[in-house]
């Protein structure tokens, strides 16, 4: 078995969740997803936890899906495609429905599916330097897994203009649009990290859960309802050719064509 590239550790009633392949940026792939899904569930099931924290090992908090694991699943069988796109979608779901209160600490950048899980913890303290981005439709693809979580998160006026141009935008904009609630210097991130998580235990567990299923149901439909249109859709992007190229651009360290046909 693969060495785990997820840590948990527990400190009183805060769990520490540690996304460990800093080699690649905490990229993640379907082991590592599920790595992630067991102990958010272990976390999620103890009554002496309250509150989660959610961080990443190394310069980065995390670069999103592993390019090389999407590019493999990109030739799967539909059915076993589709499988593994609703194994992430229960990863975030794990973290929007767990009773604790979810932190998540963000440094050097969050992209792809790294600024899904961002935007499925309750609070977001991220570095003055920390970079966002929905960069999928720059690699052929659509953040389609994590657009039920971040869309209730950023809106759809947000969504329109970063899940279309891909671009990466400054935690100063996550701030502004609702994906980060806290930006501090890089030296104070642990620091404000404990202050938020401070302010948490003084709420009452039973009631923290439910506040945060409150706010889960006045926001929307539930996510379930979305889960086979998004997981399709990933599924189709990572197949088609589009996706293929654009990943195999990617990994091969070059521009895909579409810039290329543009680039004088
Ligand atoms: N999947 C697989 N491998 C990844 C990865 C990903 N999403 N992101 C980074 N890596 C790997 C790189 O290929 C590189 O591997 P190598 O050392 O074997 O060459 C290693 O991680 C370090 O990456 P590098 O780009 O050199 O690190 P950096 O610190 O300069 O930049 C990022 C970090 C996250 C800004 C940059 O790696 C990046 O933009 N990654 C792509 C993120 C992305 O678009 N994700 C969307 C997924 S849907």
């Amino acid at each position: 078995m693969a060495s785990p590239r997820v840590a948990l550790s527990l400190d009183g009633p805060v769990a520490h969740l540690v996304l460990d392949r800093p080699e690649a940026r905490n990229a993640f792939d379907g082991g590592m997803v599920r790595e992630l899904t067991d102990a958010v569930g272990a976390v999620s099931a103890r009554d002496d936890v309250r509150v989660l924290v959610l961080a990443g090992r190394g310069s980065v908090f995390c670069a999103g899906a592993d390019l090389e694991w999407m590019r493999k699943a990109g030739s799967f069988t539909r059915e076993e495609n589709l499988d593994d796109a609703r194994a992430l979608f229960e990863l975030y779901n794990a973290i929007d429905r767990s009773p604790k209160a979810v932190v998540a600490s963000v440094q050097g950048a969050a992209l792809g599916g790294g600024a899904g899980l961002v935007a499925t913890a309750d609070i977001v303290v991220a570095e003055g330097g920390a970079r966002f981005g929905f960069t999928e439709v720059r690699l052929g693809l659509v953040p389609a897994v994590i657009s039920p979580f971040v869309v209730r998160k950023i809106g759809a006026s947000a969504a329109r203009e970063l899940f279309l141009t891909g671009e990466r935008f400054t935690a100063a904009k996550a701030a502004a649009i609702g994906l980060v609630h806290h930006v501090v210097p890089v030296d104070d991130l642990d620091a404000a990290v404990d202050e938020r998580v401070g302010e948490l235990l003084r709420a009452a567990p039973g009631a923290v859960a439910a506040a945060k299923g409150l706010v889960r149901s006045v926001s929307g439909p539930p996510v379930e309802s979305l889960r086979e249109l998004v997981c399709r859709l990933i599924a189709e992007r990572r197949a088609s050719e589009e996706g293929r190229e654009g990943l195999r651009s990617f990994l091969e360290n070059r521009d895909p064509p579409w810039v290329r046909a543009v680039k004088r």
